[in-house]
C-alpha cells in the first residue's frame, strides 16, 4: 500500500459470481478468454509499471465482502466485476463505500443494451469510473487508467 497518498501501488482485481466460468460461459456475450488468461495479463501489466496485483474472484456475497473490507489495509485501488451482485448488492455497496478505496466498475458485456434488470447498478453511481461492453479489455483500460494517474 502507498505511503504516499497519491501513489498507487496496489491493485485488487474482484470478480463476482459465475466469472470463474469465463471461457466456457455463454461464449456469445462473454467470449472466449478464460478468467486467468485475464487475470494473467493484468498482472504482467501491473508489472511493468511496477505495481502490484491481487485477484480475486468468489461466487459468495460474503466472502467478495469480506475480501472489500480486508482491502483497505492492503490496495490503493479496485477493479471490480460484481456480475450478477452488481444489480442486487447492497451489501457489497455499503461495504466499498465504507472502506474508502477508490474502483472502477468494469462489465465484459454492455449491460444497457441487455435485459431490463442489467440495467440498474448499485456501483455505478459511486466508482470514479466504468468500463462497460469492451470484452476482456475492459480490465485492461481499467488498469491503463489507474497507471495513468500515477504518471500526471
Ligand atoms: C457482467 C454482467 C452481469 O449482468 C452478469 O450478471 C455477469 C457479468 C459482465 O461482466 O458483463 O455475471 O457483470
Amino acid at each position: 500500500m502507498s505511503a504516499n497518498n497519491d501513489l498507487i501501488e496496489t491493485v485488487l482485481v474482484i470478480q463476482g459470481p459465475n466469472l470463474n466460468l469465463l471461457g466456457s460461459r455463454e461464449p456469445e456475450i462473454y467470449g472466449h478468454t478464460t478468467l486467468n488468461d485475464i487475470h494473467a495479463s493484468l498482472v504482467n501489466q501491473a508489472l511493468s509499471a511496477k505495481m502490484t496485483l491481487r485477484t480475486f474472484q468468489s461466487n459468495h456475497e460474503g466472502e467478495l465482502i469480506d475480501r472489500i473490507h480486508a482491502a483497505k489495509k492492503d490496495t490503493d485501488f479496485i477493479i471490480i466485476n460484481p456480475g450478477a451482485f452488481t444489480h442486487t448488492s447492497v451489501a457489497m455497496r455499503d461495504a466499498l463505500i465504507a472502506i474508502d478505496v477508490p474502483f472502477y466498475e468494469v462489465h465484459l458485456s454492455n449491460i444497457y443494451k441487455r435485459e431490463a434488470f442489467r440495467h440498474h447498478s448499485y456501483f455505478s453511481d459511486i466508482a470514479i469510473g466504468v468500463m462497460c461492453g469492451f470484452g476482456p479489455i475492459g480490465y485492461q483500460l481499467a488498469l491503463s487508467a489507474i497507471i495513468a494517474k500515477n504518471n500526471h
